[in-house]
């Protein structure tokens, strides 16, 4: 999505550590009307499914899908993230390790706001190992819901998560898909 690349080419920062800062517009401060175009892309891009529900992970992927799903039409569920302990009982929950952060919690998604009825686009900010999205996946799975896709706004494409992810045979849309970024260069997209 052009849009999107230009946006990050502009206010995007390049960290240390492959970490690509995009605060100013997305996952802080957050540009509502570039939010509403995700939502109008994406819209486009899973035309021929008939999605009822949108699921996310907290904390940056809320705001994000929550305009999306103004487009659709639908209601938004999000994942819980809470340290990592067997839970049984009114929630389905998958285990979660992240790389980056260097932690491991349970994701956690109640019974009663997801099931079998329901065809179910996964909406998160980043992809880079992919462990939050295979979490949400096994939510899906438990729930025996139907998995229509999954939309992310940036994705690393220089780690594993998308390839993990399409490997699973999952139908996955990233807006912008980094190839690599270095401090000098900036960002190069695929
Ligand atoms: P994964 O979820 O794809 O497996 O990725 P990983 O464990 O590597 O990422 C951990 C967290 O770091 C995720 O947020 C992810 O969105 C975020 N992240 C990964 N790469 C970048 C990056 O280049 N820039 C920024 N800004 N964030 C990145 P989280 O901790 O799960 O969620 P949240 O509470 O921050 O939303």
């Amino acid at each position: 999505m052009q849009l999107l690349k230009d946006r990050i080419k502009k206010d995007g920062i390049v960290m240390a550590g492959n970490v690509l800062k995009v605060d100013s517009f997305l996952n802080h401060q957050m540009d509502i009307g570039l939010f509403s175009e995700f939502g109008k892309e994406f819209k486009r891009r899973f035309a021929d499914c008939e999605i009822n529900k949108i699921l996310t992970i907290e904390a940056s992927g809320i705001g994000i899908a929550c305009v999306i799903a103004q487009e659709f039409g639908v209601p938004v569920v999000f994942a819980k993230k809470t340290p990592s302990k067997n839970i049984a009982g009114e929630v389905y929950s998958s285990r979660v390790e992240s790389f980056t952060k260097g932690k491991v919690y349970d994701a956690i998604v109640s019974k009663k706001f997801l099931g079998p009825d329901d065809k179910v686009l996964i909406i998160d900010d980043f992809l880079a190992n992919g462990c939050a999205l295979k979490g949400l996946i096994e939510i899906i799975d438990q729930a025996g819901a139907t998995l229509c896709g999954a939309g992310i706004i940036i994705e690393k494409g220089f780690q594993d998560g998308g390839k993990l992810i399409r490997d699973m045979g999952v139908r996955l849309e990233s807006l912008a898909i980094v190839e690599s970024m270095d401090e000098n260069s900036g960002v190069v997209f695929r």
